[in-house]
C-alpha cells in the first residue's frame, strides 16, 4: 500500500481517504467474546492494509472519527466537511473516500454535497458485514469506492455500495441487511463499478457551490438550528409537535403519508407550529416519488427529499436565514 497516515499535501496525485467508522471497520464478536457486534474498531489504515492505489495514485489516510453511524452528529459532520475542504484546496488531491457506517450514509451524503458542492469526487464506502466476517464485503466497496474517486472528470458526493454508484441527493439505505442495501428510488443508479471500471449512467451530481457556508456553519453543533422529525400515521395525534414547540424547537418536518397528506390532528398542530414561527417541512414517507406541490398548500412540500434529508436542508436554510 503507498498511504501515509496524515494528509501532507505531497505533489502526486493523490487519494485522500478519511475513516469515519461503520460496519466496514466493525467487528463480530468471537467465540468467548463477551461483547457484541461493534462497529467502528478497525482503523482505516487497517482497512486499506495491503491495497494498491489506482494506477498513478497515492493513497493519504485520516482517521476523521470512529463511530457507529448511528450516532452521526453534526460535530463530526464538520471534521468531515473541513477535512474534505482542506483537502481539495490542494490541486493534486484527485479525491476522496470517506469509510462510513451504512445507517445514516445518506444523510452525510447529501450533507456534504449541500456544504462542499465539490468539483471532484467525495466517495461514501461503507459495508454490510464486518471486517472480520469470513466473507466481507469492505475490501470490495473499497477498491470499487477508490476507482471511483480515480475516475478522471468524477465530481461530487456519491456512494459506492455492492458495486453500485449511487448520487448523494438520491442515495436512500433501502435493506436492513442484504449486501446491495442501497437504492437510488425513481434516479436510478448513477453508475456501476464493474472488474474495477465506471460504467456511468447518469451525470455526477452537480450543485451550485455555496463558498461561504462551510464557513458560515456554527463550530458548536448545539448552536445548529434544532429541527426534528415527526411522522404522519393512522392514529397521529399532535401531542409531539406540541410539547417541541414548547421546548424551543426551530424546524419541523413531517414524514407524510403519499403525497404529502398529514393526520388531520397532527396537520392541526404542525399548522399552530408554523403560527408560533416554526418552520415546517413536508416530506413523504414513500420511498419513491415526490411531494407534488400544490396551489394553496398551507404546509410547503420538500419535494423528492426524503424526511431525514428534508431536515438536513431545513436546518442549513435556517442558517442561511
Ligand atoms: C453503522 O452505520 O455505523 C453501522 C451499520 C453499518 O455500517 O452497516
Amino acid at each position: 500500500m503507498q498511504a501515509s497516515e496524515a494528509f501532507t499535501g505531497s505533489s502526486r496525485r493523490t487519494l485522500l481517504i478519511l475513516g469515519s467508522g461503520g460496519t466496514i471497520a466493525g467487528l463480530a464478536p468471537r467465540p468467548g467474546d463477551t461483547l457484541g457486534y461493534q462497529a467502528a474498531q478497525v482503523g482505516v489504515a487497517q482497512l486499506l492494509a495491503g491495497f494498491d492505489a489506482p494506477p498513478g495514485c497515492e493513497l493519504q489516510v485520516e482517521q476523521v472519527a470512529q463511530i457507529d453511524s448511528k450516532d452521526m452528529d453534526a460535530a463530526v459532520w464538520l471534521q468531515l466537511a473541513r477535512r474534505c475542504a482542506e483537502g481539495l484546496a490542494h490541486a493534486h488531491v484527485q479525491g476522496i473516500v470517506i469509510t462510513h457506517g451504512t445507517d445514516t450514509l445518506e444523510e452525510t451524503a447529501y450533507f456534504l454535497q449541500a456544504v462542499l458542492a465539490p468539483s471532484r469526487p467525495v466517495v461514501l464506502a461503507c459495508a454490510m458485514r464486518p471486517a472480520n466476517a469470513a466473507m466481507p464485503d469492505g475490501p470490495q466497496n473499497l477498491r470499487d469506492a477508490l476507482a471511483v474517486a480515480a475516475q478522471p472528470g468524477a465530481r461530487g458526493v456519491v456512494a459506492v455500495c455492492a458495486g453500485v454508484v449511487h448520487g448523494a441527493a438520491d442515495v436512500r439505505k433501502v435493506h436492513s441487511y442484504r449486501l446491495d442495501a442501497f437504492g437510488s428510488g425513481d434516479a436510478g443508479p448513477l453508475g456501476y463499478v464493474e472488474a474495477g471500471a465506471l460504467r456511468q449512467l447518469r451525470a455526477w451530481p452537480q450543485a451550485a457551490p455555496d463558498p461561504g457556508l462551510l464557513g458560515r456553519l456554527p463550530a458548536q453543533p448545539q448552536a445548529w438550528p434544532r429541527v426534528e422529525l415527526v411522522f404522519s400515521h393512522a392514529g397521529a395525534s399532535g401531542a409531539s409537535v406540541d410539547a417541541l414547540v414548547r421546548d424551543g424547537v426551530q424546524g419541523l418536518v413531517v414524514a407524510a403519508t403519499g403525497n404529502g397528506s398529514v393526520h388531520h390532528a397532527l396537520e392541526a398542530a404542525l399548522l399552530r407550529a408554523q403560527a408560533a414561527g416554526v418552520r415546517v417541512l413536508r416530506a413523504s414517507r414513500c420511498d419513491q416519488g415526490q411531494v407534488m406541490g400544490l396551489p394553496g398548500d398551507a404546509l410547503p412540500g420538500a419535494g423528492a427529499l426524503s424526511p431525514v434529508k428534508a431536515r438536513i436542508q431545513l436546518q442549513l436554510d435556517l442558517l442561511a436565514a
